[in-house]
């Protein structure tokens, strides 16, 4: 078998009706996963993408449900294990922001993105690790037990005025990411985290949808474009097949060296 052939592995990725996750969908159903959609509203979207999938010759369905929720999340994995038998593959996608000055951030603003972005990963990995290690190494089909993507950000090294919450959040997930990559690593279980840089989805769309703000959002980023979805899908691909078999507990960033401190370039 070709070593990034995700053929006879079944991924689930949350928050894939939209932006990174519908990215990371499409490209792990190209390389023959089977695919739950995992979304929390516009279902349509959903189907869009279960359609796209269906419609190259892959496999997918979607299904509805809050990661942050601790029923609705293993009512997702019933139902996951129910069509495809088992899990490989947790992408850990799903994320928000809710932007405010530091001083007028409210308790709601806060708990939201933390409940979403880092408990929501909690969640879903606990249930993906207890049927990774149940089940364990299935020959033929991969070299781990189970692959878990933890889906970060730039911000979890950059810090972020305005965006407390989202980057507390992100900087959580890398610990969260690290302590349990040692914790499962004896388990032949791989965890590893993608940090983003810009990509053009909705969850910025205010810093790419004018000229004057695409400008100003390119002096941050040395290489000069923004990220497609299908960057991160690409990586997340690889990052799950067994070419990235020796990869555990560390983030990689793609980001078109948004982390390089561009600033100093001409600075300092
Ligand atoms: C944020 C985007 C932002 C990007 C770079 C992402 O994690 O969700 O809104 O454009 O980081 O700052």
């Amino acid at each position: 078998m070709n070593s990034t052939s995700l053929k006879g592995q079944s991924a689930l990725v949350t928050g894939a009706d939209s932006g990174i996750g519908k990215g990371v969908a499409l490209a792990l159903a190209a390389a023959g996963a089977n695919v739950v959609i995992n979304h929390v509203d516009a279902h349509e979207n959903a189907e869009k993408t279960v359609d796209e999938i269906t419609a190259a010759g892959g496999t997918a369905y979607a299904i509805h449900a809050d990661i942050s929720n601790e029923a609705e999340v293993q009512a997702m994995f019933a139902e996951m294990y129910r069509q495809y038998g088992t899990i490989d593959i947790l992408v850990n996608n799903a994320g928000l922001q809710r932007d405010s000055r530091f001083v007028d951030m409210t308790l709601e603003q806060w708990n939201t993105v933390i409940s979403i972005n880092l408990t929501g990963q909690f969640l879903c990995s606990r249930e993906a690790a207890k049927e990774f290690i149940k089940r364990g190494v299935v020959e033929g089909r991969s070299r781990a037990a189970g692959k878990i993507i933890c889906m970060s950000s730039v911000h979890e090294v950059i810090p972020w005025a305005g965006h407390v919450n989202y980057a507390a959040s992100k900087g959580g997930i890398s610990m969260f990411m690290k302590s349990i990559a040692q914790e499962l690593a004896p388990h032949k279980i791989r965890v590893v985290g993608i940090g983003p840089g810009a990509i053009q989805t909705p969850i910025n769309t205010s810093a790419w949808d004018t000229p004057d703000a695409l400008n100003k959002l390119l002096t941050l980023i040395p290489y000069n474009r923004i990220g497609e979805p299908d960057d991160i899908g690409k990586l997340a691909a690889w990052l799950v097949s067994d070419e990235a078999d020796y990869i555990t507990g560390t983030t990689i960033f793609m980001d078109g060296g948004m982390t390089l401190y561009p600033g100093f370039a001409d600075n300092g």
